[in-house]
């Protein structure tokens, strides 16, 4: 498929309100790097979580101008001026696939349902929810367009805005990124891992150690620009690849071990990019190695499979079968809960993806 089988010619403008609910995604094999616009250098492939989310309603209405489409932008019930930046280059991002929008005025109004100064970024789940407001209007001017049809214009949409957006519609799993282990994936868009996932992955547990509430020291597009002419990238995109292989067969087979190789040096691969990039970061801090040691330990001591997978960022994501979400989160309460900033911790799981409210 190419960029311009999303673009339908019909232009009108409509009233029409609807509202989406979208999740967070946690990624196994991580996108860092990227092309063109918004295109990955290598696939990626995610967790859907069910509790981390952002609800977006839009009212949309017609717009007198009919040149760009115009909005006014709500957080928690509040103008939220400091996003608009944001929100002008992805709506000018998709009106060439989409240009009917330009007639349009949008109100929106976002809500998440994770504390916004957690350092848990919130662009996955907000461009996503959006993303579907959006094709929702799309839809109304073609109703013939099929459920499969929405939800690929809507992760490619997302793509727009934040690259990881796109993989945060469908559930449990769901992978971007062209690669030979699935027939059907796309630079374009995510689609949704589905086929054959092991039942231990449908309803894993992902506890969010919260080290540092702060803001990203590098955001996610410094951090991906970084990329091109690094020295270590070739081996990066490459490892990346092969990583996304070898989990689709541990994602059917449920080899935990292997799951867990595989997550673990992604989390790890990713940090030691940054490390390594020109200007250098260290985004993790003194208790993220705390409790990777602690995990490790843990994980010899016990045999229970947890394991650790991290953002950009110094909190640490708890990954583990919800067979053994008591003792994990006994092991979190007496050992790792210290190292948290305030105590804080977020309990969520993989889910099934975006809903319609
Ligand atoms: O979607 P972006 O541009 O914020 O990039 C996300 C990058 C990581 O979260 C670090 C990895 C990933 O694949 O989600």
């Amino acid at each position: 498929m190419k960029s311009d089988s999303f673009i339908f010619s019909k232009r009108s403008s409509l009233s029409h309100q609807t509202a989406w609910i979208a999740p967070s995604n946690i990624a196994l094999v991580k996108y860092w790097g990227k092309h063109g616009l918004q295109l990955p250098k290598n696939p990626s492939i995610s967790f859907t979580l069910s509790n981390c989310v952002t609800t977006t309603a839009v009212s949309f209405s017609p717009n007198q101008k009919k040149e760009e489409p115009t909005f006014e932008f709500y957080f928690d019930k509040m103008e939220a001026p400091d996003f608009h930046p944001k929100i002008d280059q992805f709506l000018a991002r998709i009106v060439p696939y989409f240009p009917a929008l330009q007639e349009h005025h949008l109100k929106i109004s976002s809500h998440n349902s994770f504390p916004h100064s957690s350092g848990i970024a919130s662009s996955a789940s907000a461009m996503a929810a959006l993303a579907l407001c959006i094709v929702d209007l799309e839809r109304q001017l073609h109703p013939e367009l099929s459920e499969e049809d929405f939800f690929k214009k809507a992760s490619f949409l997302a793509r727009l805005g934040s690259g990881s957006a796109a993989r945060s519609l469908k559930g449990p799993l769901t992978l971007w990124g062209k690669t030979s282990a699935f027939s059907d994936s796309s630079d374009l868009y995510a689609i949704p891992v589905e086929a054959h996932v092991h039942s231990d992955f449908k309803n894993y547990c992902d506890t969010i150690l919260i080290v540092d509430k702060g803001q990203k020291k590098v955001s996610s597009s410094k951090g991906h620009q970084l990329m091109l002419g690094h020295p270590y990238a070739d081996k990066r995109f490459e490892q990346a690849n092969r990583h996304c292989v070898a989990l689709k067969s541990v994602l059917e087979n449920g080899d935990l071990e292997q799951f867990i190789e595989i997550t673990e040096s992604e989390a790890l691969s990713l940090h030691a990019m940054m490390m390594t990039s020109s200007p250098r970061y260290l985004l993790m801090q003194p208790n993220t190695l705390q409790i990777i040691n602690k995990i490790w330990d843990y994980r010899v001591t016990t045999n229970i499979p947890l394991s650790f997978t991290l953002d950009a960022g110094a909190n640490v994501h708890l990954l583990y079968p919800a067979v053994e979400r008591d003792k994990v989160i006994e092991f979190i309460k007496s050992e790792l809960i210290g190292y948290c900033q305030s105590g804080q911790f977020i309990e969520d799981q993989v889910g099934l993806g975006a809903k319609k409210m």
